[in-house]
């Protein structure tokens, strides 16, 4: 039996509950949300040779000629077309045509009637064709040919426009062919579909809707530990990622793979307006992974390019970066209302971050007081390292939680524990990790379990995000499994956590509705002894504007289970209501990028009314809405 106490729903749920984190993971914005499709565009990517062969020509990874007898290529390093990208390739060319081929990020995503706008640089060649051909080279999807190409260097625009026959396809790939002989030396060879919203340098539309459909209200970036870099050169520095994608020279990503920064600050705030989010932003806190870090006077730099990315981001056309960032494209100052001091900082050994916390808090604190300020290490910690315990000020805590279904029962009533007087509550990362490389039901029903403790406690919680937000499920690319979003060059599906997370963000009052649970069944998680949980989790919430009710339950068992509902109090209830349910007759069952329907959310009407039974099927999550 549960009683919802409707009239006595007065703690306030966060307004920015529920939303996204992000980091470069998982080939997340190469190869994936970032529309960009060629692979290695700058040719920075090379193929170092050892000693004694070091002096043999560099190539370039992921590109090919097709044939290596009358034409050679190698990476130069003088006189490129920017100090950004000072590298080139040059091919040599002894027979014409002879081609050049990009296979993309496992494939090219084709579609018929859509125009593909690209661009390279080069200089020495008079003449080069483009197109897009299939796999098996019997197709050619479109193709065009840049005459009259200088002896400096120039850029050149394209576009590659696919007839209405073009079979959806990612088996296909770019190809560059040089029509004459001589030297061809190219630079930063790009291509893009249509992109979410008509953004230049923009993303990819299927994940942008797929994102919006969660109603998420923030985007914590960039990370995560793409925030902190494996070396110091790889930190992500915001300067080099903003401006003209051109002259951006890229880094690489703590998960082994090169970043061209074409994703940059301003773009991650884009992508944040465009789903309807606020940026969240994660600021260098002067510590790398490997544990190198910065203290003192040597952080001061670090400040200051922390605080100059903040002025970046909401700063007006009279301040030096806001006026940047409105040449950059963007008028109006971003919603920024939080700002996170690095990332993981747990990990953090030496005990350098209560003063790093401290200083990054004092400097932004004095120039931006408005702004909330979230640690991520807990407060106790901090004082025990601090030389000044009392004067550590902790706004807000993030805290990561990834764990298996089980451990997710067991967690499910945590926060109500937690003193409503200390700071508040960042769940910034957290997963049921169960399933590769998207999570199957059992996930999603620990992550709903997980959301009715976050949903139950959102007055002490302000905001909480899932991580890995994405997998490119291509063979080779998922560094970390168990990821909410998978996709290839050409498709992308939701795992059940994700449907899980777009019920709960799409049905969610602004206050917290009280509920009494008796006779909660349990059953065993393990032989241990008093190693128990709840067959079924609850929470919900109101809309104190119009009375809407929503409630959430989840039943973890293969029984079937029958609740009677009691509606308590004055509050009107609408008679007609619906229900949303995700269910699964087995939890280990999945969606894949070949099968990507199996387990989605199911609507029906149902009749309200203050006393009233509602069966809850094995493995289940359901939502009333009334
Ligand atoms: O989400 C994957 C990684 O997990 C993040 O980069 C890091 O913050 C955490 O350890």
């Amino acid at each position: 039996k549960m009683t919802l106490h409707l009239d006595n729903a007065e703690k306030n749920v966060s307004p920015t509950l529920y939303g996204l984190m992000t980091e470069e993971i998982n080939y997340s914005y190469e190869g994936g949300l970032y529309a960009q499709l060629l692979r290695n565009p700058s040719f920075k990517e090379i193929i170092r040779h050892r000693m004694p062969f070091h002096s043999m020509p560099v190539k370039p990874k992921f590109w090919e000629l097709t044939d290596s007898i009358n034409a050679t290529m190698r990476v130069e390093y003088n006189k490129g077309v920017n100090r950004a990208n000072n590298n080139y390739l040059s091919v040599n060319v002894t027979k014409p045509g002879i081609e050049l081929l990009n296979n993309g990020f496992w494939g090219l995503p084709i579609h018929s009637d859509t125009e593909y706008n690209g661009s390279l640089f080069a200089k020495g060649c008079s003449s080069i064709t483009v197109k897009l051909e299939s796999d098996d080279n019997k197709t050619v999807y479109a193709q065009t040919t840049i005459n009259n190409i200088s002896d400096v260097w120039g850029k050149y625009y394209f576009k590659l426009l696919t007839n209405s026959k073009a079979k959806e396809t990612k088996d296909a790939h770019f190809v560059i062919t040089f029509n004459g002989i001589g030297t061809y030396d190219l630079s930063r060879v790009t291509l893009f579909p249509p992109t979410y919203n008509n953004r230049k340098n923009g993303l990819r539309k299927d994940l942008m809707t797929m994102m919006k459909g969660m109603n998420p209200k923030f985007l914590r970036f960039p990370g995560g530990n793409y925030v902190e870099g494996n070396r110091f050169c790889d930190r992500f520095d915001w300067r080099k990622t903003v401006g003209n994608p051109d002259e951006r020279p890229g880094h690489s990503s703590p998960w082994g793979y090169w970043s061209t920064d074409g994703m940059g600050l301003l773009e991650f705030m884009q992508w944040a307006e465009d789903v309807g989010a606020e940026p969240l932003l994660a600021v260098f806190a002067g510590y790398i992974l490997n544990g190198d870090h910065v203290e003192g006077d040597a952080l001061k730099p670090f400040i200051q390019d922390a605080l100059d990315e903040i002025e970046y981001v909401i700063g007006g056309a009279d301040t030096k970066y806001g006026a940047q960032r409105i040449k950059d494209g963007h008028q109006q100052p971003f919603p920024l209302h939080y700002v996170e001091i690095g990332n993981e900082d747990f990990f953090d050994i030496s005990g350098s971050y209560s003063e790093r916390y401290q200083q990054f808090y004092n400097a932004i604190k004095e120039k931006y007081p408005q702004l909330k300020i979230i640690s991520t290490i807990d407060g106790n910690a901090l004082r025990t390292n601090a030389e000044n315990p009392d004067e550590i000020k902790l706004d807000i805590v993030d805290e990561h939680y990834y764990r298996n279904a089980k451990d997710m029962y067991r967690s499910a009533f945590q926060y109500d524990k937690y003193d409503r007087k200390g700071p508040k509550i960042f769940c910034g990362e957290w997963a049921t990790r169960e399933g590769k490389p998207t999570t199957n039901m059992n996930a999603a029903l620990g992550d709903a379990v997980w959301m009715t403790c976050l949903e139950r406690n959102s007055d002490l919680v302000m905001g909480a995000c899932y991580a890995p937000l994405f997998v490119n499920v291509s063979p080779g690319a998922m560094q970390w499994e168990s990821d909410l979003i998978g996709y290839d060059a050409l498709k992308a599906y939701g795992s059940p956590s994700y449907y899980a997370q777009v019920m709960f963000g799409n049905n969610l009052g602004n206050k917290i509705v009280p509920i009494n649970a008796e006779n909660v069944p349990l059953f065993k998680l393990t032989d241990k002894l008093g190693d128990t949980a709840p067959e079924i989790y609850y929470t919900a919430t109101k809309d104190s504007n119009n009375g809407r009710v929503y409630l959430k339950i989840v039943n973890v068992t293969e029984n079937k289970n029958d609740v009677q509902l009691i509606l308590d109090g004055n509050s009107k209830v609408n008679k007609k209501g619906y229900k949303i349910e995700l269910k699964s007759s087995k939890p280990d069952f999945t969606n894949t990028i070949d099968n990507p329907s199996n387990i989605i959310p199911v609507k029906s009407l149902v009749r309200i009314s203050k006393d009233m039974k509602i069966t809850l099927p094995p493995y289940s999550i359901t939502i009333l809405n009334f």
